[in-house]
């Protein structure tokens, strides 16, 4: 049956059948943090911008609906999509509430950039979206002096009253790059300089673009992980902790944004070329950002051969090349400073330690229970129906590897990257695995499953 595509069964739910090799080129879209950023930034900025490579996802499209209902312009110019901004605070008044669907980044990082325009606010999701913490943002916001309002569980809607408050001094104690975004959003319109130490570098995308299209952001250009992980970087300094201010008060402009493509995508087809044997798998202009690469560094550790090629800085940053072929992989421990530069590739992680000879430990990563899913509790279901010795940990997991998987029916609860890692884990396993809502990778990249079949 190799060699042929995997079949749609219901709308929704998918059969994918075990690959004895895949080779050729894949485009990897544009990165989907990246894009919720590229559209918030033009839509808050002085003038016009043009965006290139926006992710294709629909968590991307909340992002620009919301922004379309409170007054922001796009117009599609050939490959370009132009954004005319509305200026800081110059967001109208909603006619009522916004809706940010499945997108945690689209809530969260609105809740901040929406605090400037003196209007109320509310943001709304779906149902997976008004389960997720919300109160980790209402802090910060609400020490501002920002009149923030959630449920009585701590959770969406929330209810936004834009207007006048004050800087901060902030201490990001969960490394999240969500609550980090909307701290340094919120604080463009405030009185006076807000100071963000993070103890724990996560993705520093805002930072970078704010920082590109003028804002007063200022941050050291850090590099995290080991020097063999990216030897090249130069000017960078190397560290594991990090300090933002951010000038309040101020304006950025309009800007040409090119969004690199998706490192977390490119993730799956780099799981996907390691567990198949007899793989050739190339990918070109590939988010390198160090903050997110955490999966490349444990893969290396774990006895992968990955090496970037045509490395390059684009608008501040980092992009390159890959090519991966099958390896044999060892199992590792996988903890602590990593676990933020890796968070959203951890359920494949998890996929590929199966693979892997001796016991993965993955610790430290409690926050992947406040997922669109509980990714621990999900990941280790769907480990076990394929047959994987899996144990759960309050923070982690501990999988026994190599385990032959069999094929099985895989709980998504409509979570776009458990339905992706699980259609990796099919290609290595034995007999036809079958996914419940395969659908739902259309929230970060809809053409996953064409993907994947053009390889075969
Ligand atoms: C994201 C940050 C991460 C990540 C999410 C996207 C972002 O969440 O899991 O998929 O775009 O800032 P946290 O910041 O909550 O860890």
């Amino acid at each position: 049956m190799t060699g042929a595509p995997s079949q749609a069964v219901t709308e929704t739910s998918r059969r994918i059948r075990p690959a004895r090799k895949l080779a050729g080129v894949v485009t990897i879209p544009g990165d989907k943090s990246i894009s919720h950023r590229a559209l918030m930034f033009a839509g808050a900025a002085n003038g016009v911008s043009r965006i290139l490579n926006l992710a294709p996802g629909v968590d991307v499209e909340s992002t620009q609906r919301v922004l379309a209902s409170l007054g922001v312009g796009f117009q599609q110019d050939g490959e370009a999509l132009v954004v005319t901004g509305v200026g800081r605070a110059g967001f109208r008044k909603p006619e009522g509430p916004l809706d940010c669907g499945n997108s945690g980044t689209t809530m969260r990082l609105l809740a901040g950039l929406l605090a400037g325009s003196p209007h109320t606010f509310e943001l709304t999701g779906d149902a997976s979206l008004r389960s997720r913490p919300m109160k980790r943002i209402a802090d910060p916001l609400r020490q501002m002096g920002i009149d923030v309002e959630l449920s009585e569980e701590g959770t969406a809607p929330i209810k936004i009253r834009g207007g006048k408050f004050k800087a901060i001094d902030y201490e990001l104690l969960i490394p999240s790059a969500q609550i980090k975004s909307a701290v340094i959003l919120a604080a463009l319109s405030a009185t006076g300089v807000t100071h963000i130490h993070e103890p724990v570098v996560s993705r520093d995308h805002t930072e970078i673009m704010l920082n590109y299209m003028g804002a007063e952001v200022r941050f050291e250009q850090v590099v995290v992980g080991s020097d063999q992980e990216d030897p090249r970087r130069r000017g960078t300094r190397r560290t594991d902790e990090r300090n933002i201010s951010i000038v309040g008060l101020s304006q950025w402009e309009g800007a040409e944004l090119t969004v690199p493509g998706d490192f977390s995508t490119a993730a799956y087809f780099i799981a996907a070329g390691l567990l198949v044997r007899r793989s050739d798998i190339r990918m070109s202009g590939i988010g390198a950002n160090s903050t997110r690469t955490g999966f490349l560094a444990a893969l290396s550790t774990m006895g992968a051969k990955l090496s970037w090629q045509k490395r390059k800085t684009v608008q501040g940053e980092s992009i390159g090349d890959l090519t991966v072929s099958h390896a044999n992989l060892s199992a590792r421990k996988i903890s602590g400073k990593l676990i933020p530069r890796l968070i959203d590739e951890l359920p494949l992680l998890a996929v590929v330690a199966s693979q892997a000879t001796g016991t993965t430990i993955i610790r430290d990563a409690a926050e992947l229970r406040h997922k669109e899913s509980d990714r621990i509790a999900l990941t280790a279901e769907n480990l076990k129906r394929m047959g994987a010795k899996v144990g759960i940990l309050e923070d982690g997991l501990v999988i026994e590897g190599p385990t032959r998987l069999s094929g099985a029916d895989i709980q998504t609860e409509g979570d776009h990257r458990i339905a992706m890692s699980f259609a990796i884990a099919a290609l290595a396993a034995d007999g036809e695995t079958e996914l419940d809502d395969a659908a739902c990778a259309r929230i970060s990249c809809p053409g996953f499953f064409d993907m994947l079949d053009a390889l075969r």
